[in-house]
C-alpha cells in the first residue's frame, strides 16, 4: 500500500505544474520627448481631417492627436516578433479612413531570420492582424526613408500595393491586404545597390522598389480599379514606371532623366502632376547631389524644378517632398543631407518655377534665417551653445502639409519630428515660420542601460545611443539639456557607481576613449583620459570608487586604478560581463559562457570558480547592493545566486532562460531585495518579479512585449518597492508601478520552483572608509565626429578642464554568518563625519556618516536607505 502511494503520488506531482500568475501594473514611457531618433515616414490621411501617422525604424509606428500629440500602435511587440518595430511603409485608406497597413520587418540581411509581415487595422491602429509575406522587410535597412511604397488605390480601396525590396518585386492585395500576390509583369525591381563594394551585407542588399502613386484623376469611374499607376524603383538607369491598365502592363515613362534614384513621387491632383525629388545616395545619412522634377501627366513633360542651393552648389541629394492640397502649386522640398552649416526645406507656390528657402547666406558666416526655434516640448534637442548646431535638422526624408490646413506641416530629422501650424507665414512678407518640436509622445530611443541609484538626486539615469542619456530626476516630463549627458558623448552604454560611496560614478561610451566620472550623483561628468583605445562595452567601479574594470566592444577587460592608464587583466575573455561587489573593494566578478570567474585583488587578475549550469551566455551578473559576496546571476540557463563571493551557486527555481534583471527595493523591511527582470518561466518569456529570492514569481509585463528581450534594459527602483523600469531598443523607457495586489503564491508552483539552495555561511563585511580627495586638472581639446547606424551626428566640443576625485579606503571586517535567503547585517555607528546633499546616511548595512551637513537632514527611504534631504 505504501509503496503504491508513493509512485502515485511521485506521478502526480509534475501535473500541478501551470504558468506563473500574474500581477497588473501600469506601464507608461519614462518621458524624455521629442522623438530621440530618425522619423523616415510621416503621411496624412487625405480624406479625414487630422488623422496623420508617423513611422519610426526600430521603434513601431504612431498616430498623431488632435493637440499635436502621438499615440503608439503597438506595443504588445515581443521576443516572438521584434522585428514587427521596424515600419517600412504605412498606407492610411482615403476611402474608409479607418483602414490602415504597415508594411513590417526590420532587415532584409542575415542579422534578422523572420520574414516581413503586411499588418493591417480596420480601427486606425488600435488592434490588428497580419499576413506575413514570403520574403523580408527592411525598416531599418539603407533606404527606409524612401517611399511610400505601399499604397491603396483611391477608387478602388480592396486593392493594395507593396514593392519590395531585395529584388522581390512588385505585391498587390485585392482583399483589403489580407492575400498578395507578385504582379509578374513589373519586371524592373531596383538593381541599385546602396554601396556593392562595401563588404557588410546590410550596404549590398537593392533597396527595391521606392514608392507607389496613385493617379486619382485618371478612369472614368470612382469606384473601379485606378488605371493610371506611378511606381518609382531605385535604380540609376530609368527608375519612373507606369501602368495605364490598373497594373495589367507597365513600362519606363519616356524622356525622364535617370543617375539618380527616386525618394518621394508625390501627386498633385489639382494640377494633374507628379512631382519627384532624386538623390544619388538610397539615404538616409548620405546624398551628395540630386535634382526635383515634375512630370506634367496632361502634357507628357518633364520639367527640371531642382530649387537653387543657398551656396549655389548642390553638395546634396533631395528628400522630403510635399504639396499643399489647399493651394495648387505650392509645394515644398528638403535637402538629403546638407550636413553643414544646416539641412535645408525650399518652399515653391508657383509649381516649382522659383524658390525661397529657408535660410540664405548673408556674407559668411552670416545668414538669414527665415525661422525662429521652439524646442519647449523636448528641451534637451537644442543646446543654442552648440558650436555646430543644427536648427533645421538632417535626415530630412519626409515633409508633409496638412491636406485640410495650409498652416500646419510636419517633418522628420535624424532625431525628432519639427514643423508648426503657422507655415503661411513662409509666404508673408515678413517671412519667418516656427520651426517647433512637434513630436510629444513619439519615444524612440534605444536605451543600452539603466541604473536605479541609491543617492544622489536621480531617480534614474539612462545610458542610449544618439542622445547620450539623462539624469532622471522626475519621469513624466520632458528631458533638459542641463539633465543630458551630451557633454563628451554620443552614446552611453553602461554606467556604474561605488558601492560605499554611490554618488561617485563611471560611464562609458559608443566612441573610443568614451570615459567620464561623477562624483555628485550623474548630475556633472568630467571625462577620464586614461582610456587607452577602448570603445563601448561595460564598466563596473569598485565598492570604494577607485578601481574601474571595463569591458569594452573592441577588445579584452581591462582595469584602472585612480585613474592611471587601464592595463590588462589576466583570463577574462573579450565580451566578458562584468560587476564589482558593492561592499568590498577588492572583489570583482564576471563571466562568460558558463563560466564565472572572480577578483579578490582589485581586477589585477581573475580567477575561475563555479560553472554556471549548461549555459551558453550570461546576461547579467547583480550584486547584492548592501551584502559583500552575495551575488545574482542570470544566464540563457536560468539565474544563479551565489551568497559566497562566486565560490558555488544555486540554480534559481523557475526562470529557465535569463535576460537583464535587478535588485530593488524590497516589499517590507527587513525582507529580501525584490528581483524583476526579462525571464522565461514556464515557457512563458517576459518580466517577471520575485519578492522572495525567488521562491515565487509574479509576471508583470501585462500586455507589453517590449520588443526584443535580449535587447532590453532593466532596472528595479532602488527606493519605491515595485518599480520597475525597462529599456527598450527603439521604444525608449518604460516604467511600471503594481495596479493590483500581488496573486497569492500557489504550492504547486512554489513546489515546482524551489530548488536547493547553498549553505555555505557567507559573510557580511562591515566596512569604515576614510577618504581623502586629490584632484588633478588635465587640459585639451577634443573633436568627436560620429555615424551610428541610427543616426548620424556630427559634432566638435572643445573640453577644457578634467577633474577626478580618487578615493582611499581603509577597511575592517566583522564575520557573520547568514543563510542564503535570510540576510542577517550589522550596523556599526558612523565614523564622525558629515555625508553631504544627496548621501546617504543611513540604513541596514550602512557604515558611513548618518549625519547630514547642514542644513540637511537624514531621511529614511526604507529600511537600506536613508538619505540627507
Ligand atoms: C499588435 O497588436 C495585436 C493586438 O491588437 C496583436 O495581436 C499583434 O500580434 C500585435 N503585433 C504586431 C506585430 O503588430
Ligand atoms: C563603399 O564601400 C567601400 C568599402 O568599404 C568604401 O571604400 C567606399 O568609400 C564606399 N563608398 C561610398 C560611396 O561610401
Ligand atoms: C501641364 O500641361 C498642360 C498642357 O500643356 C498645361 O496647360 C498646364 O499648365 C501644365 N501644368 C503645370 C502644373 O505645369
Ligand atoms: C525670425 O524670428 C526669429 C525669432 O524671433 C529671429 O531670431 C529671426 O531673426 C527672424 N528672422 C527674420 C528673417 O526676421
Ligand atoms: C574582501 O574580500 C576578500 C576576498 O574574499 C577578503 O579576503 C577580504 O577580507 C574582504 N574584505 C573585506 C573588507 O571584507
Amino acid at each position: 500500500m505504501v509503496a503504491v502511494s508513493a509512485l502515485l503520488a511521485a506521478v502526480a506531482a509534475p501535473l500541478l505544474v501551470s504558468a506563473a500568475p500574474s500581477q497588473c501594473y501600469n506601464w507608461k514611457n519614462v518621458k524624455v520627448g521629442g522623438g530621440g531618433g530618425f522619423i523616415p515616414g510621416i503621411v496624412f490621411n487625405p480624406t479625414e481631417k487630422g488623422l496623420a501617422y508617423a513611422r519610426t525604424d526600430i521603434g513601431g509606428a504612431y498616430r498623431l492627436n488632435a493637440d499635436d500629440s502621438w499615440t503608439p500602435l503597438n506595443d504588445t511587440v515581443n521576443s516572438a516578433n521584434w522585428n514587427h518595430w521596424g515600419i517600412d511603409a504605412i498606407a492610411t485608406d482615403p476611402v474608409e479612413t479607418n483602414r490602415l497597413y504597415l508594411a513590417v520587418g526590420m532587415y532584409t540581411i542575415s542579422w534578422d531570420p523572420n520574414n516581413g509581415a503586411i499588418m493591417r487595422s480596420t480601427d486606425k491602429g488600435n488592434t490588428w492582424s497580419e499576413t506575413t509575406l514570403p520574403f523580408k522587410v527592411g525598416g531599418n535597412m539603407p533606404g527606409r526613408g524612401v517611399g511610400e511604397r505601399l499604397a491603396i488605390d483611391p477608387h478602388s480601396n480592396n486593392i493594395l500595393y507593396f514593392g519590395a525590396r531585395s529584388g522581390n518585386g512588385l505585391w498587390k492585395s485585392s482583399d483589403y491586404g489580407v492575400n498578395w500576390a507578385k504582379v509578374s509583369s513589373f519586371t524592373n525591381v531596383g538593381t541599385f545597390k546602396p554601396n556593392a563594394s562595401d563588404p557588410n551585407e546590410y550596404m549590398q542588399d537593392p533597396i527595391g522598389i521606392s514608392w507607389v502613386t496613385f493617379d486619382e484623376n485618371s478612369g472614368g469611374s470612382k469606384t473601379v480599379a485606378t488605371p493610371r499607376i506611378f511606381v518609382g524603383v531605385a535604380d540609376l538607369g530609368s527608375s519612373v514606371f507606369v501602368s495605364s491598365n490598373a497594373g495589367s502592363t507597365w513600362t519606363a515613362v519616356a524622356g525622364q532623366p535617370t543617375g539618380y534614384i527616386p525618394h518621394k513621387g508625390v501627386f498633385s491632383p489639382s494640377e494633374n502632376v507628379l512631382y519627384i525629388s532624386y538623390s544619388n545616395g538610397g539615404g538616409p545619412y548620405d546624398g551628395t547631389l540630386g535634382s526635383v522634377w515634375k512630370y506634367n501627366i496632361t502634357s507628357s513633360v518633364w520639367t527640371n524644378i531642382t530649387p537653387p542651393s543657398p551656396s549655389g552648389d548642390i553638395y546634396f541629394g533631395f528628400g522630403g517632398l510635399a504639396v499643399d492640397r489647399q493651394k495648387p502649386g505650392t509645394i515644398m522640398v528638403t535637402a538629403l543631407n546638407s550636413w553643414w552649416p544646416d539641412g535645408i526645406i525650399w518652399r515653391s507656390t508657383n509649381s516649382g518655377a522659383t524658390w525661397t528657402s529657408i535660410w540664405e547666406w548673408a556674407g559668411y558666416p552670416t545668414r538669414n534665417k527665415y525661422y525662429s526655434v521652439d524646442y519647449s516640448a523636448a528641451p534637451w534637442i537644442y543646446d543654442p551653445s552648440a558650436t555646430d548646431l543644427k536648427e533645421v535638422g538632417w535626415m530630412m526624408e519626409c515633409l508633409v502639409i496638412d491636406p485640410f490646413d495650409s498652416n500646419h506641416w510636419l517633418y522628420g530629422t535624424g532625431a525628432t519630428i519639427l514643423g508648426s501650424r503657422d507655415l503661411l507665414k513662409w509666404d508673408a512678407s515678413a517671412r519667418n515660420v516656427t520651426l517647433k518640436s512637434m513630436a510629444n509622445g513619439i519615444e524612440e530611443t534605444a536605451i543600452q542601460d539603466l541604473l536605479s541609484p541609491p543617492s544622489g538626486p536621480g531617480i534614474l539615469l539612462s545610458g542610449m545611443y544618439d542622445a547620450g542619456g539623462f539624469l532622471h530626476k522626475n519621469l513624466d516630463t520632458a528631458q533638459t539639456l542641463a539633465d543630458q549627458f551630451h557633454l563628451y558623448f554620443t552614446g552611453t552604454t553602461d554606467i556604474d557607481y561605488a558601492g560605499n560611496s554611490p554618488l561617485q560614478m563611471v560611464r562609458v561610451g559608443t566612441q573610443l576613449q568614451e570615459l567620464a566620472a561623477s562624483n555628485d550623483g550623474g548630475v556633472s561628468w568630467n571625462k577620464i583620459y586614461a582610456s587607452n583605445n577602448a570603445q563601448a562595452g561595460t564598466i563596473a567601479l569598485s565598492a570604494g570608487g577607485d578601481i574601474m574594470v571595463w569591458s569594452p566592444s573592441n577588445g579584452a577587460p581591462i582595469r584602472s586604478q585612480y585613474t592611471n592608464a587601464f592595463t590588462a587583466i589576466s583570463l577574462l575573455p573579450q565580451g566578458s560581463v562584468i560587476a564589482s561587489d558593492k561592499r568590498n573593494n577588492t572583489v570583482f566578478y564576471a563571466g562568460s559562457t558558463n563560466q564565472f570567474y572572480v577578483s579578490t585583488n582589485g581586477a589585477t587578475s581573475f580567477t575561475t570558480t563555479a560553472t554556471l549550469g549548461i549555459a551558453t551566455q550570461v546576461f547579467k551578473i547583480v550584486p547584492n547592493p548592501t551584502t559583500a559576496g552575495d551575488v545574482w546571476v542570470s544566464t540563457s540557463d536560468g539565474l544563479y545566486r551565489s551568497t559566497n563571493y562566486g565560490s558555488s551557486f544555486s540554480k534559481i527555481g523557475g526562470p529557465t532562460v535569463g535576460g537583464h534583471f535587478d535588485l530593488g527595493a524590497p516589499k517590507t523591511t527587513g525582507a529580501y531585495w525584490s528581483i524583476a527582470g526579462f525571464f522565461t518561466i514556464d515557457g512563458v518569456s517576459g518580466v517577471y518579479r520575485t519578492d522572495d529570492a525567488g521562491v515565487n514569481w509574479v509576471r508583470i509585463n501585462d500586455a507589453y512585449g517590449f520588443g526584443a528581450a535580449d535587447a532590453n534594459k532593466v532596472a528595479v527602483d532602488y527606493k519605491v518597492y515595485g518599480r520597475v523600469f525597462v529599456g527598450t531598443n527603439g521604444r525608449g523607457i518604460f516604467y511600471g508601478n503594481p495596479s493590483c495586489t500581488s496573486p497569492p503564491p500557489t504550492s504547486s508552483t512554489t513546489t515546482s520552483r524551489t530548488s536547493s539552495t547553498s549553505t555555505t555561511p557567507v559573510t557580511t563585511t562591515t566596512t569604515t572608509t576614510t577618504t581623502t580627495t586629490t584632484s588633478s586638472t588635465s587640459s585639451r581639446t577634443t573633436t568627436t565626429s560620429s555615424t551610428s547606424s541610427r543616426t548620424t551626428t556630427t559634432s566638435s566640443r572643445t573640453t577644457t578642464t578634467s577633474s577626478r576625485t580618487t578615493t582611499t579606503s581603509s577597511r575592517t571586517t566583522t564575520p557573520s554568518t547568514t543563510t542564503s535567503r535570510t540576510t542577517t547585517t550589522t550596523t556599526t555607528t558612523a565614523n564622525g563625519a558629515t555625508q553631504t546633499h544627496y548621501g546617504q546616511c543611513g540604513g541596514i548595512g550602512w557604515t558611513g556618516a548618518t549625519t547630514c551637513e547642514s542644513p540637511y537632514t537624514c531621511q529614511v527611504g526604507n529600511p537600506y536607505y536613508s538619505q540627507c534631504l
